[in-house]
């Protein structure tokens, strides 16, 4: 689908047109999404949450469970491997985004699913969910999955961009905000600190 096509889709969603055909042209955007690439960790947006969370993770036992959803083609996840932590699922809706994850990195669990239907048969020690909940139509309902999938004494790590007003011009892609309030609701707000500072983030407990 073009970003042509994804914008129409997200303008009539954002003007409160929430009928099957533009819940689901918004979906099938994310399905048949072919145009996947494997980020560098290096790249200064992705490592800037890398070292927020490996800093978070610094005192998590290796066998951690983690989840990492919304992960892309796995390049945070890799990095929490080459920390130590052995027992990685990354979850993704975009089929292509999980077949790339999985060949480059064949040491992580790929697993397609759409976080707003997907059910975990296990909880995990550690979730991520990082930059992706602005890609969902109700944010909350994740959260409250996130926080039940969590061990006792498990940790969830949360970034969302803060974005003034959502708008397709902006990004076609982001169709939700998510406030510092309403994460606040949901755990131990941890904004990050920076001049530049582009999100929000957020660690709910188990
Ligand atoms: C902006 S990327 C964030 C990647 C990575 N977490 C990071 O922090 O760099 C958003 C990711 O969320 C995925 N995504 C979007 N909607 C999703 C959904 N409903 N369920 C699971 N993953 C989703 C996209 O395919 C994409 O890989």
């Amino acid at each position: 689908m073009s970003n042509q096509k994804l914008r129409t889709f997200v303008d009539r969603y954002l003007s409160g047109d929430q009928s099957s055909e533009v819940l689901q042209g918004i979906k099938d955007y994310y399905l048949n999404r072919s145009h996947v690439w494997v980020e560098a960790l290096d790249h200064p947006s992705v490592f800037r949450r890398f070292k927020w969370i490996y800093l978070c993770l610094k005192h998590k036992s290796i066998d951690s469970s983690i989840l990492d959803i919304g992960s892309w083609t796995g390049c945070i996840a890799d990095g929490l491997c080459q920390s130590g932590f052995r027992d990685i699922t990354c979850l993704d809706i975009c089929p292509k985004v999980c077949e790339v994850g999985s060949t480059t990195f064949p040491h992580l669990n790929f697993v397609q699913g759409d976080i707003e239907e997907w059910e975990s048969d296990k909880k995990f020690d550690i979730i991520l969910a990082c930059e992706v909940l602005e890609h969902i139509f109700d944010p909350m309902a994740a959260l409250t999955k996130i926080r039940s999938w969590l061990t006792k004494g498990g940790l969830a790590l949360v970034t969302v961009p803060i974005l003034e007003k959502l708008s397709s011009d902006i990004n076609p892609e982001h169709i939700t905000i998510v406030t510092n309030e309403q994460l606040g609701k949901f755990g131990k707000v941890v904004r990050i600190s920076s001049r530049t500072e582009e999100w929000y983030a957020c660690s709910i407990r188990g």
